[in-house]
């Protein structure tokens, strides 16, 4: 089966240029001038863009927490993702204490078996540390899993001590696997819930109260001095603080090597939403929480500047009616997450590329070249190359919309970015080759993503 979308202004990380696509099979065959192909289902792209599919490397789907499980599952969030132009994302088996790290990766492919209809690959979280953990550890890159996530944070829960984190960084760095570091100190903050609670003080807003910005850069400065000290390859996921990002800015200046991610709503949104009346500062409670407008106008300069390299989202969706309820006596109880997989790619390019804020070709990078490059899917992914995956999608930029949970498909009953006006409006959505979004259509079978074996980081820049 092959489809030729003619006159597109084609994108990637390095090119705008208007061309033809021809898709043979599930790869890219040529990207080129007046290409003819007879057989081949056209389609034109006047005035239109192609872009890479998106790749969103931080998702949390059908997690457990514990008091309740995230609300989209392999089908709902991919289908979703793939409605936003995604059409590969990383997930993150997360063990309970006392079980295999094989367990975990067994549950999470069987969580995405029949379900799945976008590629996607694991991060392994490491939540407790032990010989047998540290030997399974070495063991990742030959299931596929070149990456692993390591908590500073959720005392008693997933967090792990100093002495800890840099044992599992020497066995990540003999085996060049990448380590994720939720940065935040686990134990001060800890001490601050208990008091606040104490004290009577248990709406939202506390709980970004009981974890300011020093507490997330005293961290990050820590998780990238003992990497460096380990010699592994760090990634600090979801930056959201100016102060954070000075942190990385200048371990980078001084030679130390550092990664770093930031998400949607450390952009888009701010803490007066933790405000909202009638529990609703409820709906954005996450981990680290939202921070000051300046600090969102940072993270952009640290996008355009390098120092960031990606936005992921951290989707990780609990429906406000009965999950997000679960805190109404305490912030602390309140599940910690956001929906975010549909409208990463449509916010940054309205908010980004409409508003001048990035290149056409950041835009790329930032939600898919430089995702498939650290996480081991370049050129497979990330780029519209000959002989890559045919993941790509058709975006009309003069459209607009409004985001609303009225007509999202996410499985959650509300959006952080409801009532957002943006530009731009995605067309056509391409997984390998096969057309699996058209408007409003959702062509993909259950089932149809494919697993993904990742190899190691390998950044040219
Ligand atoms: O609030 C958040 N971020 N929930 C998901 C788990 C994590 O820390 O990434
Ligand atoms: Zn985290
Ligand atoms: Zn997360």
């Amino acid at each position: 089966m092959s489809t030729l979308i003619k006159n597109g202004i084609v994108i990637t990380e390095n090119e705008v240029k208007t061309a033809d696509v021809l898709i043979e099979g599930e790869k890219i065959s040529t990207v080129g001038k007046s290409i003819t192909a007879p057989n081949a289902k056209e389609i034109d792209a006047s005035g239109l863009y192609v872009f890479p599919g998106g790749i969103d490397v931080h998702t949390h789907l059908d997690l457990d927490v514990g008091s309740t499980v995230s609300s989209d599952d392999f089908y709902t969030g991919q289908a979703a993702a793939a409605f936003g132009g995604t059409t590969t994302h990383i997930d993150f088996p997360t063990p309970r204490k006392g079980e295999t790290l094989r367990a975990a990766f067994e549950e999470w492919l069987s969580k995405a078996a029949g379900k799945a209809v976008i590629d996607y690959g694991f991060h392994m979280s490491v939540v407790e540390v032990n010989n047998k953990i540290l030997r399974e550890i070495e063991e990742l890159p030959d299931w596929g899993i070149t990456s692993i996530k390591v908590y500073m944070a959720y005392k008693n829960i997933l967090q792990l001590t100093d002495e800890e984190i840099y044992r599992v960084m020497q066995t990540a760095a003999r085996k060049n696997i990448t380590v994720m570091v939720h940065a935040e100190n686990g134990d001060v903050i800890d001490f601050n819930v208990r008091n606040l609670i104490a004290e009577g003080k248990t709406e939202p807003k506390y709980h970004a109260i009981s974890r300011p910005p020093l507490l997330e850069a005293e961290a990050v400065n820590r998780a990238i001095y003992i990497a460096n000290a380990a010699g592994a390859n760090v990634y600090i996921v979801h930056v959201t603080a100016e102060m954070s990002l000075n942190q990385i800015t200048e371990s980078r200046k001084r030679g130390l090597k550092v990664f770093a991610e930031t998400c949607p709503q450390y952009l888009f949104l701010d803490d007066s939403y933790l405000e909202l009346q009638n529990f609703e500062g409820a709906k954005y409670i996450c981990s680290p929480p939202l921070r000051k407008p300046e600090d969102n106008e940072a993270l952009w300069n640290g996008l355009k500047k390098g120092d960031l390299q990606i936005v992921s989202t951290d989707h990780c969706p609990f429906n406000f009616k009965g999950q997000k309820e679960l805190g109404k006596e305490a912030f602390n109880k309140i599940p910690n997450g956001l929906p975010g997989i549909e409208d990463r790619v449509p916010l940054l390019y309205s908010e980004g590329i409409v508003k001048g804020r990035l290149t056409l070709n950041q835009f790329v990078r930032i939600t898919s070249t430089n995702p498939a490059k650290l996480f081991g899917l370049y050129p497979q992914k990330g780029t519209l190359k000959t002989g890559s995956n045919a993941d790509l999608f058709i975006l009309d930029p003069n459209a607009e919309r409004t985001i609303t949970s009225q007509n999202h498909h996410m499985n959650v009953d509300y959006n952080p970015y409801e009532g957002f006006k943006i530009k731009g409006k995605i067309k056509k959505v391409f997984r390998r080759g096969e057309l699996i979004v058209d408007g409003e259509e959702f062509l993909a079978e259950k089932g149809s993503g494919r697993y993904l074996h990742r190899k190691h980081l390998k950044w040219e820049d």
